[in-house]
């Protein structure tokens, strides 16, 4: 699902990789396009048409480039693009929404941050992603508006399930981020989370840290963090403020998992209109999430790995694209780009 503004550029990068990893080991991918988000709208008026829900539905993963775009976004459409976005990760059920944060050491001068917090800056970021306050029902007069946050113990449950399962595998150590100094929901997120964690993952040293502090903290310290587990709208907005310790929004990937191997994924960031159709988008994150596509829908994990280490490579080499590249740069087009690491991968 292509989508709007660079979606359909950065969607075709990871497309073409893909390609080259089932030509080089002998796999057959089955592609499928189908609409979403404002390119939706436009042509069936709704932005998530019935056969893009069955041809997902009918596949073993998705690919997903952005929504969105200023043509769509009247404050008082009934109609958005977005609302796309939100459906099929509902339909598709992907509760569990990982965001990995690395920072490569050669990027660091793309980051505003001081390149010594970066060193060996490696965490994930575990969203919550079909509940809270993106779910709630929404209501609107003239004068009132409100978004209901609403949260449910199993909600809790699975997602601090699939967090503890990573930090496992990673450092034991896991991060819980909510306001339960002030909202019901992350009371019980935070009540939840104790009784899970000490029930079934005894030995994964558990933190709680307020949203405020941890937004803090991810600048200050950043190489403290590990997994973070953490409610819909923290997440976002984390990530978000995490995508600037690896340097740009367009480096970061993501992969959307629910109680099946079918997964949505997408990169982190938007459908950057101002630099649509220029071919300047950095494809790095969708790239990124067709790795994540492999190891975690199709179960390729060498494959998975050997594209995560040509992207790797050619940034350690100095391609750059625009968003990333500083002072005397090369500046490369998405396709040249997605070409190096093409190329890196042969
Ligand atoms: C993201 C995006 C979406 C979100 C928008 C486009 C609805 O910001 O994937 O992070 O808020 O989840
Ligand atoms: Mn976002």
């Amino acid at each position: 699902m292509p989508g709007d503004g660079i979606g359909p550029e950065v969607a075709d990068a990871g497309v073409a990789v893909m390609q080259r990893i089932a030509d080089s080991f002998g796999h057959r991918f089955r592609f499928s396009n189908q609409l979403i988000g404002g390119a939706a709208i436009d042509t069936r008026g709704d932005p998530l048409p019935p056969d893009t829900i069955a041809s997902c539905r009918e596949s073993d993963a998705v690919l997903l480039g952005a929504v969105g775009g200023p043509k769509w976004s009247d404050p008082n459409a009934q109609i958005r693009p977005e609302q796309g976005l939100l459906k099929i990760r509902a339909e598709l059920g992907v509760f569990a929404n990982l965001r990995p944060v690395r920072v490569i050491d050669e990027l660091a001068a793309a980051s505003p941050l001081k390149a010594e917090l970066l060193k060996n800056v490696d965490l994930m970021v575990v969203r919550e992603l079909t509940g809270g306050i993106y779910f709630g029902e929404k209501k609107r007069t003239p004068d009132f508006a409100s978004d209901l946050c609403v949260y449910q113990t199993f909600e809790v449950e699975r997602i601090v399930r699939v967090a503890a399962r990573l930090a496992v595998a990673r450092s034991g150590k896991l991060c819980s981020v909510d306001k339960a100094n002030v909202l019901e929901t992350s009371r019980l997120w935070r009540d939840v989370t104790i009784r899970t964690m000490a029930n079934e993952f005894p030995n994964v040293a558990l933190e709680h840290m307020l949203v405020d502090a941890a937004a803090m903290h991810l600048l200050a310290r950043p190489r403290d963090f590990d997994v973070i587990v953490t409610e819909n709208m923290f997440g976002d907005i984390l990530t978000d403020e995490a995508s600037m310790l690896a340097g740009s929004l367009g480096m970061l990937p993501s992969a959307s998992l629910g109680d099946s191997k079918r997964g949505l994924y997408e990169p982190i960031h938007g459908s950057a209109p101002d630099i649509a159709g220029r071919g300047i988008a950095n494809p790095c994150g969708t790239i990124a999430s067709t790795a994540l596509l492999l190891r975690h829908s199709l179960g390729l994990e060498e494959e998975a790995a050997l594209i995560e280490k040509a992207l790797l490579d050619v940034i350690a080499a100095g391609a750059r694209t625009a968003d990333i590249a500083r002072g005397n740069d090369t500046v490369l087009t998405t396709s040249e780009m997605t070409n190096a690491i093409l190329a890196q991968l042969e």
